[in-house]
This record gives structure tokens, sequence and C-alpha cells, in this order.
């Protein structure tokens, strides 16, 4: 009977019943005290069952493993951005060839040697940032902005991120033939997150694609947000080289905008429509202030291997 009781003392109140008189109880008490127990444990399910959920816990408090407690581990950055697979179509009319369909092509060897070269460069210098611009319209830009970031993500282990930074005509989404998820524009207004705008295409190249044209581009280029955006990619995403593709140097001030947050420019110049007059005013505009790793030459006759400077 005590040793029952004392089962029961757990319980709380039914303690009292316990620490009653044990060895000098009469009979009548005997007969009475397990239905009084009975009661009194009817009374504390009752009462435990009737209370606020507040009070039950404090009365059993709960004990979380240790290890709910423990905080969730992210997947870092680059593992987060929205993974979309480039399936790239053989070129129609009007369809940018990409070296990532033609590996023999002597244009694709070009290419990869002007990686080659780039990336050297920029390790020498501990350089991340290039700007590739062409003196005015439909020199080949994207066409080297595009076909420079396949060739470098084709190294292992490396990341490239392409920015469609023409946002007065914006042609890496086409080129690669896949949808722009947001607008260039609230990227760089700090207004959508990179982690929302860039589209991961494979485990060496991100791109950040523009939907449309924006008409306050050079400003926003400008802005502190933007300097801002760039600084938090380069940090985030840890890439080998940033590339940014922008519209045309003799027509807009694009490039001068970005050039405090660039390391260096290549430049595109079109073998059959260039003049070596726009490449001097295109040095001009540059100035000083940010270094012009090449010009390369497109269209050019040759195999091409041959036709660019870096
Ligand atoms: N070497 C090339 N071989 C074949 N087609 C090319 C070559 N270079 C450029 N093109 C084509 O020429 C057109 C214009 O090229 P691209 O879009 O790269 O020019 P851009 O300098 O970026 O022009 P914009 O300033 O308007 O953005 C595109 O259709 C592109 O596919
Ligand atoms: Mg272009």
């Amino acid at each position: 009977m005590a040793y029952h009781g004392r089962n029961l003392g757990l319980n709380g109140n039914v303690t009292t019943v316990m620490q009653g008189p044990k060895k000098t109880c009469d009979d009548e008490l005997a007969k009475t005290r397990p239905f009084r127990r009975k009661a009194a444990l009817r009374a504390e399910a009752e009462e435990m069952v009737s209370q606020p959920q507040t009070q039950l816990s404090t009365r059993r408090p709960q004990v979380e493993p240790a290890h709910y407690q423990l905080p969730a581990t992210q997947p870092e950055p680059w593992e987060r951005l929205a993974a979309t697979p480039l399936r790239l179509s053989l070129p129609r009319d009007g369809r940018m060839p990409l070296v990532n369909l033609f590996r023999t092509d002597p244009v694709a060897r070009a290419f990869d040697v002007m990686r080659t070269r780039v990336l050297q460069a920029l390790k020498a210098k501990g350089w991340t940032r290039i700007a590739i611009a062409a003196p005015t319209a439909g020199c080949g830009a994207t066409f080297t902005s595009v076909n420079l970031a396949l060739s470098m993500a084709r190294v292992p282990a490396s990341r490239t991120v392409l920015l469609d930074l023409n946002m007065r005509d914006p042609g890496v989404a086409s080129a690669l033939e896949l949808p722009a998820r947001a607008d260039m524009r609230r990227l760089l207004k700090g207004e959508t997150s990179y982690l929302d705008h860039l589209t991961r295409c494979s485990d060496t190249l991100a791109v950040g694609l523009g939907a449309g044209p924006v008409r306050d581009a050079s400003e926003l280029l400008h802005s502190g947000t933007a300097s801002d955006m760039l600084d938090q990619i380069q940090q985030d995403l840890r890439p080998d080289v940033v590339l940014c593709d922008l519209p045309p140097v003799l027509g807009f001030d694009d490039l001068v905008a970005l050039v405090p947050r660039i390391d260096g420019v290549l430049l595109v110049a079109d073998g059959t429509r260039t003049t070596s007059e726009q490449i001097r005013r295109c040095e001009q505009v540059l100035g000083a202030d940010v270094p012009l790793l090449g010009v390369v030459l497109n269209r050019g006759r040759g195999n091409g291997a041959e036709n660019y400077v870096v």
C-alpha cells in the first residue's frame, strides 16, 4: 500500500493521501482510502485536461532533443540560384552562333584561346570584372560576351557570371534561349535579390538576364545600389570572372558610368565596318581610369584564332 502510494505520489496532490497515517488508521479509514484515492486521481486527471496548455507545460516541461535546436544549414548562394540547364538549338536565320554547338569550328578555338589569355591576365592582376562593349551597335558585343562566357564555363571547377548590362537592347537571354526571370532595373535598384534574378545554367555558369529596355540605364549603373549589388554577387557567389555585356560605347554613356566598378574592358570591333577612328574615340572615352584589356576583331578574315588582341 505504501509502495503503491509512493507511485501515485509522483502525481503531486495525491501525495497528501500518502502522507496520511499509515499504521494508525482504523479499518473504517482503510476501507475508504482506496475510493478516496481513485476519486482524487480522477479529479486530478480532470483538472489537468481542463487546464490550458501553458499550465500543462509548466507541470511537465518538454525538453526538445538537442539536434532540433541546431540552426538549419543553408546551401551556399551559388547552389541556391534557380537552375536552368541550357538547351541550345542549332542556329536558324538570325540565331546567334554559339561555340558550344560548334566545338570544332575555328571560332570556338579562337574563343578558347581568348579565354585562356583573359583568365591569365585577370589572375595576374587579381581582377574579376570585365565589361565587353563595341563602338557601335551590331558589332558583336553580345556574340563575344556569350561565347566567351560559354568557353570560360568549360573550365572545370571555375565560376563565371555573365550579366546582361545592355539595358538599351538586352540580347543574352535570346542568345542563350533562356527566359529572363526579372527586370534588371529592379536588381540594380536593390528591389530584388540576385538570388531571385540570376539563373544557374551549370555548375560553372550563372547568368543575369535583362527582360527589356530600361530608360534610365546609365543613371542606374552610376548608382550606389548597383555597386552594392555587384559587390554582393562577388562576395556571395565567389566567381572567378564576371562578364558584363554593355551597349555601344559611342552611342551611350553606360560603360563610362560602370567604369569605377570594373577591372577592365574588352572592346569588340567589327572587321567589316569598325574604323580605327572609332577605336581611338572609344579609348578616349574610357580614358586612363580603366585598362583596355584588348580589342577583339569580330567578323575578321582568317581562321579566327588570330583575330583579336588581348
Ligand atoms: N562572328 C559572327 N558570326 C556570325 N554572326 C555574328 C557574328 N558576330 C555577330 N553576329 C550576329 O550579328 C548580330 C549582332 O551581333 P550582337 O548582337 O552580338 O551585336 P551587339 O554588338 O551586341 O549589338 P547591340 O549593340 O545592338 O547589342 C547577331 O545576330 C549575331 O548573332
Ligand atoms: Mg548586344
